[in-house]
């Protein structure tokens, strides 16, 4: 159903009726435009141009059309350009010419904003609890793994003593602050749209507070140009979403190492691992690649996006339609991706032997030789040199810094005694680590018990906050 055409002789060319078409994805927010339309009636019978007798037929026929959506009984057809032509034809349809009535004072470029960042927050929402989940798991594995002795690496190299729960847990950091980021978002961009009508307001409509409130909206916009040309709650949103997808990348690029015959540090269960066509014995890491190469589309409809509004004059201009696939697109990777990635992490087993054993290789204590020197004064910059020292006769005798003898050490450098051999164990060198962010057992401890405690608060608020929306959602 056209929504125009009044002052054209003819209806669009077949390929233009093909081209300007966005019903097939925008069909997502239709549940959220017979919201909107709701609350719009109620706005449109409170200033008396629709008849609380209409009022109420409309509203019946919005809620029937809600369950047929819901259920699939009623969905666009091949004459639909957009979500919104599409409900007000199944409106009229059920309700007669007066069905019409709700595009009084609106337009859809004030609508589909509306109906957009509806959805965005619910499905922001959902996302969050997806992350929640995952961290969930990390938690638990690093909670299992927080006395295993692992080898730290910087430059993928062996640099020093770390515990293997360190390791884990610094994941779930990253993913916590990604839902703090959702949760800003939330806060920012809980601004309703609605009212600011093609560009300039509504004629018909002088509350639209009462229409943000009703829809759960913490505000309503300042200014009804910016209000239909302001898409950078979707272009923050897909920074976030992608944000996410490096994250959940990085645990991907982890998973295929340690996953590795080399390493032998990971064992996938056969449910979160593929096979091979050809290759019989093969068992492949396949979620955490797709881990990381999903990423590649989160940061690729971030960049769409932002292309697509750099230098648009404000209102409403058609290139906006393209403001929705990327981030539809972003969601629905996410929320198949992170229970997949979430099952990998709950499943994976890992093998505390392979992991402690390349503890001291790379000289991984040498900083260790260094930081003793230092407690006894001698200036770190020497302390270094001196350990270095010790490391170039481990180099050439290839033994360890800890099988060097107290005369071997004696002969590097006088300072160099019995008391650094006993402390000289990836042990005491992770024992020394010992400040909050260290990877001393202890310290490794407390950080589990704040992350599981901010997990907890995370949930908590995604919970209220869909509370609060749930007006918004719920007819
Ligand atoms: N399908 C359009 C979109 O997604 C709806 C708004 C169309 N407005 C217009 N004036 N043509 O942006």
């Amino acid at each position: 159903m056209a929504l125009w055409g009044g002052r054209f002789t003819q209806g669009p060319a077949e390929s233009v009726a093909a081209l300007s078409r966005s019903v097939d994805f925008d069909w997502r927010l239709a549940p959220y435009d017979v919201r909107v339309n709701l609350a719009h009636v109620a706005g449109l019978e409170k200033v008396g141009v629709i008849s609380p007798a209409d009022a109420i037929t409309i509203r019946a026929g919005l809620e029937v059309l809600a369950e047929e959506i819901a259920s699939g009984d009623f969905t666009f057809n091949e004459s639909d350009e957009d979500v919104h032509s599409a409900i007000e034809r199944g409106l009229v349809a059920k309700v007669g010419e007066i069905g019409g009535s709700i595009r009084a004072g609106r337009s859809r470029n004030d609508l589909v904003v509306t109906d957009f960042k509806l959805y965005l927050i619910d499905h922001v929402l959902e996302v969050s609890g997806l992350v929640t989940e995952l961290i969930h798991a990390i938690n638990i594995q690093a909670d299992n793994y927080k006395d295993c002795l692992a080898p730290g690496f910087t430059h993928l190299q062996h640099a020093q003593p770390i515990t293997f729960g360190h390791e884990l847990a610094k994941h779930s950091h990253a993913l916590l602050r990604d839902i703090d980021r959702l949760g800003d978002w939330l806060e920012r961009n809980s601004v309703s749209p609605f009212g600011a009508g093609a560009l300039s307001g509504s004629g018909l409509q002088p509350y639209p507070e009462v229409t943000a409130e009703s829809l759960g909206f913490s505000d309503v916009a300042g200014n009804s140009i910016d209000a239909v040309s302001d898409r950078d709650f979707v272009a923050e949103l897909l920074f976030d979403l992608a944000m996410i997808g490096i994250h959940l990348s990085r645990i991907g690029e982890e998973f295929t190492l340690w996953n590795t015959s080399e390493f032998g540090w990971a064992t996938m269960s056969d449910a979160f691992s593929t096979g091979s066509s050809i290759m019989p014995q093969k068992k492949n890491p396949d979620i955490a690649e797709l881990a990381r190469g999903k990423s590649g589309r989160l940061l690729g409809n971030l960049t769409g996006l932002m292309t697509m509004l750099k230098g648009l004059p404000f209102a409403y201009n058609r290139d906006l339609q393209e403001d929705k696939e990327p981030v539809f697109d972003s969601i629905e990777t996410l929320m198949i991706l992170l229970p997949a990635l979430t099952g990998m992490m709950e499943t994976t087993t890992f093998n505390r032997e392979k992991i402690s054993a390349g503890v001291l290789a790379g000289h991984s204590l040498a900083t260790e030789v260094a930081d003793y020197l230092a407690r006894r004064g001698i200036p770190f910059a020497q302390a270094h040199e001196i350990a270095g020292a010790c490391v170039r006769v481990c180099e050439v005798r290839g033994i360890g810094l800890h099988e060097l003898s107290i005369s071997d050490l004696k002969e590097i450098h006088p300072r160099l005694d019995a008391q650094l051999m006993e402390q000289l164990t990836a042990e005491g060198a992770v024992a020394s680590r010992s400040s909050l962010m260290g990877t001393s057992i202890a310290s490794v401890t407390g950080q589990i018990a704040e992350l599981v405690s901010e997990n907890n608060n995370a949930k908590r608020w995604i919970h209220s906050e869909k509370e609060r929306f749930s007006g918004m959602m719920n007819l």
